[in-house]
Parts: C-alpha cells; structure tokens; sequence
C-alpha cells in the first residue's frame, strides 16, 4: 500500500470522498446555515478532468473506494459521466454516493446503468411536515419513492441516513426501526455534530446509548451484527425485520483509530480528517502544472500530519471548520 495514503500511525486511506457541488436543492439545518453559504465562483472548482485526474492518482496509489458527496452530488449535470469514467479505473471497487434523494428516483436506471454501487439517502423524518421543516424544503414524497426504487433495483443495502437531534426527531427513533421491518435497508442513527453555521450544541445530541437504551425498551432482542474493519456505524438488528440499523457515533465513541477517509472538497483542498480544519488545495499544485510525483508528495505531507483522533466534541464545537455543505455532508472520521 501506498506510504503516500498511510499516515504516522499506521492508517492505510483507501477510501476517498470527492464532493461534486456546493449547491443543493435542500437547506438541512444541521448542514447549512439558513442565509446559506457563499459559493465558490465557478473557475476555482474542480472541472470533470481534474476530478479525473486525482481520483486516478489516489486510485493508483491504493484507493479502492470513491464516495461522491456534495451539497448535493446529483444535481452536477456530468455526474454520470464521472461515475462512468470512475468505474474505468482498474483497482477501484466501490463507486457510492450519499444523496438526499431528491432527484434520485428518475436518476436511478441512469445511475446503475453507469456502474453506481452503493447508494446512501439522508432522510431524518418520516412525517412529512417534519422532514420539511427540518430541510426547510418540501420534497418527502420524491425521498420516499428514491428509497423504494433503490430497493426495487437491487441496491443492497441502501442506507439511510438519519441524523438525530432532540427536540426534532429523537421521538421517531422506534418508528424508524419499524420501518426496517419490511424493508431491506440501514437505517443509521448519526449523532449530531458541530460544524460552522449549524447551532449545534450538547443539548441537543442524542447520544447512541440514550437511543440504544430507548430501541432496547421495545426490542429487548436486539441483535449485534459484525462490522468491518473500517466502518462508521455500528450495527444492530431486530431478529425477523428485513432490514437493520446502525449508529454512527462519532461525538460520544469516535472511530478514528480505524479512519481510512480522505475528502477533496469542491474546490479541490485536500481534507484529511472531517474535523480537522488544515487544508491543502490540491487544484492549486494540479493547476501549476505538477507532475504526479510532486502531487504525492504534497498529498503525502498532508496525509502525514494527520491528527491521532479528533480533538472532542467540545474542541471541535468551538474550532472553525467548514459548513458541513462545503465538505462532503456526509463524512466522517473513520
Ligand atoms: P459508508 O461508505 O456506507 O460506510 O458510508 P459513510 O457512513 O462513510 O458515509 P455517509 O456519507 O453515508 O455518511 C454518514 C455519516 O457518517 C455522516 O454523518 C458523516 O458525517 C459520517 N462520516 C462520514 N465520514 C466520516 C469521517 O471520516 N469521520 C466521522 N467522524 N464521521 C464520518
Ligand atoms: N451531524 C451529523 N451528520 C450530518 N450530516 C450532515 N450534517 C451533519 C451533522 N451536523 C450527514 C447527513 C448526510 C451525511 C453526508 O452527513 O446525514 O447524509
Ligand atoms: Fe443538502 Fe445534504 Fe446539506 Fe441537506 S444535509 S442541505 S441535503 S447537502
């Protein structure tokens, strides 16, 4: 493996997260500040070509799995062209995208057709009302009828995304682990976290033994499934439901020790942990005309400062990071 994507402490990184946009056609409030945020003007983002390019540099040096993330990575018109030229890359394994499943449904054939694997869909209600006033837009219906259509095509698993935050949805914990009953999907509690612009505070994380505790009261069977080596959520099940659910705690149990994440953001910075706000713009060095090997080993030095674990839900509440919209809305330290 690559010493390049192997930082100080061992951690081999061959999972890579490319954000595509900044825009999306929702506002979550755990995501976006509700004025919005400035967007990067057009010419300082990544073009086709240089996603291309690093995702087939990151690729050789041992990335076996892409994830496409945003803002909404669906609404950037050649998204089907970069799955399609992704899925050419020998060695990578896994294409995935986290969505909010908006304009998912009518993408879908488009999608599997270019050789999309996995799909991820954010949807932290299953009231209707609630889902809109949490993304302060309407849209649940079209989320919902994503959801089936991932399903009905065969995405196995597809994983849904729920991020939990007290006095919103923790009251539909239950209801989402019913909903796991006749349908073949994760869903996945996500402990709240702090990034620029969201108002997060303690009060309103729901930690993943209060929710554990509040399933286990009506499911006392709950079963705990084997995780692999590397992945966010821990899993559960209620023996007979078709589907099952995860946690994914990284404020309460982070899960950096195992991390094998990197992010690019839109404008191309190289981001090596979720919660660290030390960047390197990669675009910049591409855009210089650099060659391959003086690209890794600017990658390389950034990879090797890669902190242990993050700082603590406290310390990363109080530091200035990015909305969560600039950097993948779907991350973290792994
Ligand atoms: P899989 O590839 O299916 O494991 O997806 P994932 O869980 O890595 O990604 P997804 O985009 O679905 O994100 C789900 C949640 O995991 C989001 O709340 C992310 O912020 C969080 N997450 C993703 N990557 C990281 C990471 O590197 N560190 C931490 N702490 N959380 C992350
Ligand atoms: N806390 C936890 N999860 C978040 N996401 C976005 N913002 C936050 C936050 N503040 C999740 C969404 C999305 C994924 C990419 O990141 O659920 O599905
Ligand atoms: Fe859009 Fe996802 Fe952020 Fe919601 S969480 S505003 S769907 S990028």
């Amino acid at each position: 493996f690559s010493a390049f994507l192997t930082d100080s402490f061992g951690r081999r990184h061959n999972y890579l997260r490319i954000s595509l946009t900044e825009k999306c056609n929702l506002r979550c409030q755990y995501c976006m500040p509700e004025e919005g945020v400035k967007l990067t003007p057009r010419g300082q983002l990544l073009s086709t070509s240089e996603v291309l390019t690093l995702a087939r540099l990151f690729v050789r040096e041992g990335v076996d799995k892409i994830r496409l993330t945003g803002g909404e990575p669906l609404i950037r018109p050649d998204v089907l062209d970069i799955i399609a030229e992704l899925k050419k890359l020998e060695g990578l394994k896994t294409v995935a995208v986290t969505t909010n499943g908006m304009n998912l449904s009518k993408l879908l054939p488009k999608l599997r057709e270019a050789g999309l694997d996995l799909i991820n869909i954010s949807l932290d209600s299953l009231v209707s009302a609630k889902f809109e006033f949490i993304v302060r837009r309407k849209g649940f219906h079209k989320v919902m009828e994503s959801i089936d259509k991932a399903v009905e095509l065969g995405y196995n698993p597809v994983k849904i995304n729920c991020v939990v935050m007290r006095g919103l949805n923790e009251d539909e914990l239950l209801d989402f682990v019913q909903f796991t009953e006749k349908k073949p999907v994760e869903v996945r509690f996500i402990e709240y976290m702090p990034f620029d612009g969201n108002k997060w505070n303690f009060k309103k994380m729901v930690s993943y033994q209060e929710m554990l505790d509040q399933i286990r009261q009506q499911w006392p069977n709950l079963e705990r499934l084997e995780a692999g080596p590397a992945d966010t959520a821990k899993t559960f099940k209620v023996p007979g439901f078709k589907g099952q659910m995860g946690f994914i705690t990284s404020m309460s149990d982070h899960f950096c020790g195992s991390c094998n994440r990197l992010r690019i953001t839109a404008d191309g910075n190289l981001k090596v942990c979720l919660f660290g706000n030390s960047e390197v713009s990669l675009r910049d060095v591409l855009r210089s005309g650099a060659s391959d090997e003086e690209l890794l080993q600017i990658i390389g030095a950034a990879v090797g400062r890669k902190k242990k674990q993050h700082a603590g839900m406290f310390s990363i509440s109080q530091m200035k990071n990015r909305p969560m919209i600039l950097i993948d809305m779907s991350g973290v330290c792994r």
